[in-house]
């Protein structure tokens, strides 16, 4: 009987260890301990009855079935190590990522020039004291331009084209519109510029656009001169051309400034085309600017016989075409991307 039992334990460990080693899973080798070892296994059977066993066989009986479990643990541990390994080296296999290949290209973008030149204003106005303020791209008629000398119905409103919208609102033409604002909230001296995007009602052509952007200035205090303003504004175009720009004033109308007039540059050293624009003179009108007019400061609360102050109106698009050379104001709103690229 007891000969028959320690056969019987051989054969369940020959046949188990077999078995186990060649099991390509974990769930199929967990299956073979639960078979095995698990509570209704043929090697438990004989673990649980060895206390029926003669008790001199008993602890022959008793060593050899608990060194065939033994043994048998032992053999799934390491087949369990086993197929751990092969399982995750398959995973490594599969996530794989070749680390040499060449990146995708990416198209990253940039600023449009327009909003680079924008930038490159503000910079140098701030540098000399300026604040900077935006204006509303639909604003009052009021704003647009009675506050700025141009009554209703008088003839100097035929210099602006305008989008009119409901409730007599304006796309603005100009952003002279924030003038009142300003003029009338802040404190002297007074120092803004406004940066923004206007809009006139016109055909457009190589040198016109219905959208376009202006960069206003305004400088407000006690004893402001016309010498204040074309130092500031020859200081600015120094620094926007990166160059010695020459300026020219000449007399001109507006309604908001008297008196006023046009600020020209000196286009000599530029383009052959520039040269040609300017009609043989090298000199090309680019800003209109003057002193502001007594009633826009008045109408803003501020008494003009106590301060003076220069204000001035620049496309900037106009000097970003001389900067670099582009002979067609309507590329800038094209949406080419061939023009864009090149800055
Ligand atoms: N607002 C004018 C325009 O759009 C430009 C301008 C001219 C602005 C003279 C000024 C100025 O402040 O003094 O044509």
């Amino acid at each position: 009987m007891s000969q028959k039992i320690l056969d019987k334990l051989d054969k369940i460990e020959d046949e188990a260890q077999s078995v186990i080693q060649e099991v390509k899973n974990l769930d199929d080798l967990e299956k073979q301990r639960i078979e095995n070892l698990g509570r209704k296994s043929e090697l438990v059977k004989i673990l649980r009855s060895i206390k029926d066993v003669d008790p001199d066989k008993r602890d022959d009986i008793g060593k050899k079935a608990n060194y065939v479990k033994n043994k048998l643990e032992e053999t799934i541990q390491t087949q369990r190590k086993k197929l751990v390994e092969l399982k995750l080296e398959k995973e490594i296999d599969e996530d794989w990522i070749d680390v040499t290949v060449p990146p995708k290209k990416l198209n990253i973008g940039h600023l449009h020039p327009i909003t680079q030149m924008q930038q490159l204003t503000e910079n140098i106005f701030t540098r000399m004291g300026f604040d900077i303020e935006y204006p509303y791209e639909i604003d009052s008629e009021f704003h647009n331009f009675d506050a700025v000398n141009i009554p209703k119905n008088h003839p100097a409103r035929d210099m602006w084209d305008t989008f009119w919208i409901e409730g007599d609102n304006v796309a603005i033409t100009h952003t002279s519109s924030m003038q009142h604002r300003i003029i009338k909230s802040k404190e002297t001296p007074i120092r803004t510029i406004i940066p923004g995007k206007c809009f006139r009602n016109e055909a457009t052509d190589a040198r016109h656009e219905h959208t376009f952007y202006q960069v206003e200035g305004i400088y407000v205090d006690r004893g402001i001169t016309m010498n204040n303003m074309l130092g500031t504004l020859k200081a600015f175009f120094d620094e926007f051309f990166g160059q010695n720009t020459n300026i020219l004033f000449t007399p001109d109308f507006f309604p908001f400034v008297e008196p006023g007039g046009m600020v020209s540059i000196d286009c000599s050293n530029l383009s052959e085309g520039f040269k040609k624009v300017s009609k043989g003179t090298g000199w090309l009108e680019v800003l209109g600017c003057g002193m502001i007019h007594p009633k826009v400061l008045e109408m803003a609360g501020k008494d003009p016989e106590v301060y003076s102050g220069f204000a001035w109106g620049v496309g900037l698009e106009r000097l970003i075409m001389l900067k670099y050379d582009i002979d067609d104001i309507r590329l800038f709103h094209s949406g080419d991307l061939r023009f864009i690229r090149q800055f």
